[in-house]
C-alpha cells in the first residue's frame, strides 16, 4: 500500500484527478469507480474544471457507484445517485446510462444486488475504485463486522455512520436511513487500482488502523492491505496518529 501525504484537499484533488486523466487517456473506455460523502467532492471539482478546459473526456467511460441508501424517495437530493449525478456526473460529458448505483428503490433489494455485481463483472471490472472511509473504518457502507470477502448486498448502518452524516440530512440523525446497499469488500477488492482518500483529524484513528493495524473485519477498510495497488492519500491531520 503506497501512503502519500499532502498538505491539503486540493493537492489531494490534483493527484487523483491526474491518476484519472492519465488512465482516460491511455483506455478512454475505462470504468471508474465513485464514491460519495465529503472526501472526493475537491477530486470531482478538479475533473469538471479539467473536462471544462478541454483536458479530458468521460464520453466512453462507464462508472459504478460504491452504494445506496434505501428508504429515501427517487427524488431526494441525499440519494446517491442524485448527489452523484450533482457532484460529477451530470457535470461532464458521460453517456446516458454510464453511471450506475446499486438501486436502493428496488422492490426485490437482493436481486437488485445480484444485478449489481453481474452488471460491474459484465463491464470488464473496475480501473480505478475512489474511495473515502468512514471514522469507524468502513469503506463504501461496510461496517465493522462486515465479511473481508462480501458482495452488494443490504446492509444495516451502525448508529455512528447514522450521526457522522446526519450533517447531509440537516443535523436530524433519524431522517439518516437505517438501511443500505453497498457493494462488498469483495467487491471493493476486485478493482484494479484502489485511491482512497481521507483528511481531517476525525479519520485519524480510522487511518491509523487502516495503514499500521491488523487486517480485520473491526477496521474493514484494513483489507486494503491486501490489494496489489492500492494508493492511500492524506492530509497531515489525517496522517496524524501514523
Ligand atoms: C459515507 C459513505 C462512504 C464514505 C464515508 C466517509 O457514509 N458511504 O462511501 O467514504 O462515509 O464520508 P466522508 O467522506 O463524508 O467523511
Amino acid at each position: 500500500m503506497e501512503v502519500v501525504i499532502l498538505p491539503g484537499t486540493e493537492q489531494i484533488a490534483v493527484l487523483v484527478a491526474d491518476a484519472i486523466e492519465n488512465l482516460l487517456a491511455d483506455r478512454p473506455e475505462a470504468v471508474l469507480g465513485l464514491a460519495t460523502g465529503s472526501s472526493p467532492l475537491a477530486v470531482y471539482d478538479e475533473l469538471a474544471r479539467r473536462y471544462d478546459a478541454g483536458r479530458i473526456s468521460f464520453a466512453r467511460a462507464r462508472a459504478f457507484m460504491l452504494d445506496e441508501y434505501v428508504g429515501l424517495p427517487a427524488d431526494h437530493p441525499e440519494l446517491y445517485r442524485n448527489v452523484i449525478e450533482r457532484e460529477i456526473a451530470g457535470r461532464v460529458d458521460f453517456a446516458e446510462g454510464a453511471v450506475q448505483g446499486p438501486d436502493g428503490l428496488a422492490a426485490d433489494l437482493p436481486a437488485a444486488c445480484a444485478a449489481y455485481e453481474r452488471a460491474i463483472a459484465e463491464s470488464g471490472g473496475v480501473d480505478l475504485q475512489i474511495l473515502g472511509i468512514g471514522t469507524d473504518g468502513h469503506i463504501a457502507f461496510n461496517e465493522p463486522g462486515s465479511s473481508l470477502a462480501s458482495r452488494t448486498r443490504i446492509k444495516t448502518l451502525t448508529g455512528q455512520t447514522r450521526r457522522d452524516n446526519a450533517r447531509f440530512f440537516d443535523g436530524d440523525v433519524d431522517a439518516v436511513p437505517q438501511h443500505c446497499l453497498t457493494q462488498g469488500l469483495g467487491t471493493i477488492m476486485d478493482a484494479h487500482h484502489l485511491v482512497l482518500v481521507a483528511t481531517g483529524e476525525n479519520k485519524a484513528e480510522a487511518v491509523r488502523q487502516l495503514v499500521e493495524g491488523p487486517v480485520s473485519a473491526t477496521w474493514p477498510a484494513t483489507i486494503m492491505q491486501h490489494h496489489q495497488h492500492a494508493t492511500v492519500l492524506l492530509d497531515e491531520a489525517a496522517a496524524s496518529r501514523l
